[in-house]
């Protein structure tokens, strides 16, 4: 496994190749993220793990600072999975100078959900992206669905520029409890870890609801939040959407879409200074 850290030598070592995949991360890699190598890996003739903490997605009073660094371990952690490449670029090669090009995902799909609670947060992503495409030049790009919003995002960027990238999605791996693998979870006390799990246990009970016919969208997001707030949570959102576009369903078309698949439930909310999230697909 090959350790790159500037975009030319990156280029010159993959000239030789003719279907990289790519699985961008920030680094502090956890069995989820070994998962996606896992499944990018019979997709492709070599292999890239991008490691990048992209300061363009942080807001000012959020953790860019504090996010874990742990580039050993990561490169510990990839061996003998079947990574060819880690590249962990530094921020200089990556933004050499202001980022004055960007992405702007539409408003319709970027500025809801995780976009309204951090503004700015998929143009930073979908630009990231779109360089590290340019880096890698992917076939394949594999991303976690625990980031529902975002991978919906690269979809949608993807085939709006036409790019030939096959964008595949990774379902969420869980603790033993429940709780979705997230290199945050790494910022909880021994106290909160334990009240971790009950984002994902109110995001079962909301698909709960759907299954036991309630149509009322309000209801049930009302319901959720006072259930986790009184759990000393403060949520962001909890939320019944369409799959389809992340938009709320009507009360008329709530029963069809369940019975086909077609709605996600989602939610984001701190435990103190951590915020995570987590979705389920109903
Ligand atoms: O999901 C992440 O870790 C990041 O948002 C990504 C896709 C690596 C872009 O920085």
């Amino acid at each position: 496994m090959l350790i790159i850290k500037t975009i030319a030598a990156l280029h010159q070592h993959l000239a030789a190749y003719k279907r990289p995949a790519l699985v961008p991360t920030m680094g502090h890699l956890h069995a989820g993220h070994l998962a996606l190598v896992q499944a990018a890996r019979p997709l492709c003739d070599v292999l890239v793990v991008s490691i990048f903490v992209n300061r363009l997605q942080f807001l000012p009073h959020e953790d860019f600072d504090t996010y874990p660094r742990t580039l050993d371990a990561d490169c510990a952690a990839l061996a003998g999975t079947g990574c060819d490449v880690v590249f962990a670029p530094l921020e200089s090669e990556i933004y050499p100078e202001r980022q004055v090009f960007t992405v702007q995902p539409p408003p319709e799909l970027a500025d809801i959900l995780e976009g309204h609670f951090r503004p700015g947060f998929f143009v930073g992503v979908a630009t990231v992206v779109q360089k590290l495409f340019g880096c890698v030049q992917p076939h394949v790009v594999v991303l976690g669905q625990k980031d529902y919003q975002q991978l919906m995002v690269v979809r949608r960027m993807v085939q709006q520029f036409a790019q030939p990238i096959d964008v595949v999605g990774v379902a969420t791996l869980r603790a033993p409890d429940g709780l979705a693998l997230s290199s945050r979870n790494a910022y909880l006390t021994a106290d909160q870890r334990t009240q971790a799990v009950h984002l994902a246990m109110t995001l079962q009970s909301m698909v709960q609801a759907l299954r036991n016919g309630v149509t009322d969208i309000a209801t049930i997001e009302a319901n959720a939040a006072s259930a986790l707030n009184a759990r000393s949570w403060q949520t962001d959102y909890l939320t019944v959407r369409r799959r389809s576009d992340l938009m709320q369903p009507a009360a008329s078309e709530v029963t069809a879409l369940r019975d086909n698949g077609g709605l996600v439930v989602l939610g984001a909310a701190r435990l103190g200074s951590t915020r995570l999230i987590d979705n389920l697909e109903v």
